[in-house]
């Protein structure tokens, strides 16, 4: 039964699966072709700090890899062009900052940096992984805080299709935001300081080519947990989380956004990293980050985000050292007319991005953690969330994993989505028969609208479809009946 003031609706969360329990034991960490080990594998042990690897420095500058600070080629090298670095953007204040704990910081962390690996650009279209670990994480990003990358600075050159990795941005402006980013940035900047951590954390870019046919998919729907209480970061432990991702991995974390992404980038900053060697990904691709950690807690959202202090982060960590937490980075579309989002092109993007997320080849599902997502390019990308649920769903159903869904406070929407699910399971209605009513939806609903927003919604739609012609719906006919 359902009650008003219920806060979760569907299947108990402690029944869909999370890693570690569901997780195949790992394989040995080794180097392959497309996987890049940056720490020596034969002395990976529990709770000890990781040796890089190669341990002397190969100065790669060229195309295929990250410039770094430390190369010969370098103009700009690191030390105590720092300060004059940062100044160099805020002019004003040279009188005014004291960089004494800068200065301090530099020493400590700056010389680290100067273990030298080369990084590969994590490029489109391929299929590359990279692992590090968490102390090389902490390196970069202390060079991406002192804007020490050769040629980071404008997206106008070599670098125009990557992400910002510089931090200057933050240092900028009055917006209170700036001052909770840094209090959550320099949290992460202590801690690591404080006490090394030991863990590694991959990079997984998965540029796919070969997509479902939706249209045919015969796939029952999977699982549903949804509630209108609590977040994917912290309910959604060990399941496959989703960042309601920009095309530039990491949105405007390291400028003023402060939404999921950028808000998930600052409590796990191991994040960030990323920006530096990942392009910006196409239609059919993510990222897929396992093993970050989180180290701030936080309140609010967007302008009400505060830093709430040090976060102790209890995931376990997985026989690569890994924290347990897996994260996906895929990029919803940006709407600005309702009804465009119902195309059927804009569907199969949107369907086939989702998918390129929830998929795993070669991995069984029995195998795969659920995914813990909400709504995904329905903030600032303006998508409709009751469309934008039902197609996770459906990806879900097609790659075989159950929903954690978290709906941000929106109990209507907990409701209908809930109601929605239930409908389809009941009649064993199939992803390829709600993908025809979508495809059928834009033909007789929206192409045919002439205001902005269609005259009978989308869930609408569908009950009275499913209702009026679940005898010929398999089949290929026609079967609207608005
Ligand atoms: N857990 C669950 N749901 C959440 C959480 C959370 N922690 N945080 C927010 N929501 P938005 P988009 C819900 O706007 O529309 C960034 O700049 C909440 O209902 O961040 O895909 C990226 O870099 C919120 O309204 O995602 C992109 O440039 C909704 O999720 C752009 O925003 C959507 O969050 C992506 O925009």
């Amino acid at each position: 039964s359902v009650h008003t003031s219920a806060k979760w609706l569907g299947t108990p969360l402690e029944e869909l699966k999370r890693m570690p329990q569901c997780s195949p034991p790992l394989s040995h960490l080794r180097a392959t072709d497309n996987h890049t080990v940056m720490i020596r594998t034969d002395l990976l042990r529990e709770g000890e700090v990781l040796v890089p690897y190669p341990t002397r420095f190969k100065d790669t500058w060229d195309e295929a890899n990250v410039k770094m600070p430390c190369s010969e080629k370098n103009l700009f090298p690191l030390e105590n062009e720092v300060r004059g670095a940062i100044l160099k953007y805020n002019m004003a204040h040279t009188k005014r900052w004291d960089f004494s704990a800068l200065n301090a910081f530099c020493n400590k962390v700056g010389r680290k940096a100067h273990r030298r690996f080369p990084i590969p650009l994590l490029k489109q279209k391929m299929n590359h992984s990279i692992t590090m670990s968490q102390e090389q994480i902490a390196c970069l990003l202390a060079n991406a805080f002192f804007c020490t990358f050769p040629r980071r600075n404008s997206r106008k050159q070599e670098y125009a299709n990557y992400p910002d990795i510089h931090l200057f941005r933050l240092f900028e402006g009055s917006s209170p935001k700036k001052i909770e980013k840094l209090k959550t940035l320099f949290c992460y900047f202590r801690r690591v300081t404080e006490k090394q951590p030991t863990g590694l954390v991959t990079f997984t870019r998965q540029s796919l080519t070969r997509f479902p046919e939706w249209e045919s998919s015969a796939k029952q729907l999977t699982k549903l947990h949804i509630t209108c209480e609590g977040t994917i970061e912290d309910q959604g432990y060990g399941m496959l989380q989703v960042d309601f991702a920009n095309r530039m991995v990491g949105g405007g974390v390291t400028g003023n956004g402060l939404v999921q992404e950028e808000i998930r980038f600052m409590i796990n900053p191991e994040l960030i990293v990323a920006r530096l060697f990942t392009e910006a990904m196409d239609n059919n691709e993510c990222l897929v980050v396992t093993g970050t950690e989180q180290y701030s807690k936080y309140t609010g959202y967007a302008e009400s985000y505060r830093w709430a202090g040090n976060h102790k982060d209890e995931i376990p960590r997985d026989d690569w050292q890994r924290k347990c937490t897996e994260i996906v980075a895929i990029d919803a579309l940006k709407f600005k007319n309702f009804l465009d989002q119902f195309q059927p092109e804009k569907i199969n993007r949107e369907l086939n991005k989702a998918y390129c997320g929830f998929v795993r080849p070669g991995v069984r599902s029995d195998n795969l953690p659920a995914v813990a997502t909400g709504n995904w390019g329905c903030g600032v990308f303006l998508g409709d969330s009751r469309l934008k649920a039902l197609l996770q769903i459906l990806v879900a159903a097609e790659v075989g994993r159950d929903v954690a869904y978290f709906t941000f406070g929106d109990a209507d929407l907990m409701r209908d989505v809930h109601k929605m699910h239930s409908f389809l399971t009941e009649r064993n209605v199939t992803v390829g028969t709600v993908y025809r009513l979508l495809m059928q939806y834009y033909s007789t609903v929206c192409e045919p609208c002439s205001s902005s927003r269609p005259d009978v919604s989308l869930y609408a739609f569908i009950y009275d479809c499913v209702c009026s012609s679940a005898a010929s719906l398999d089949s290929d006919s026609a079967a609207a009946r608005p």
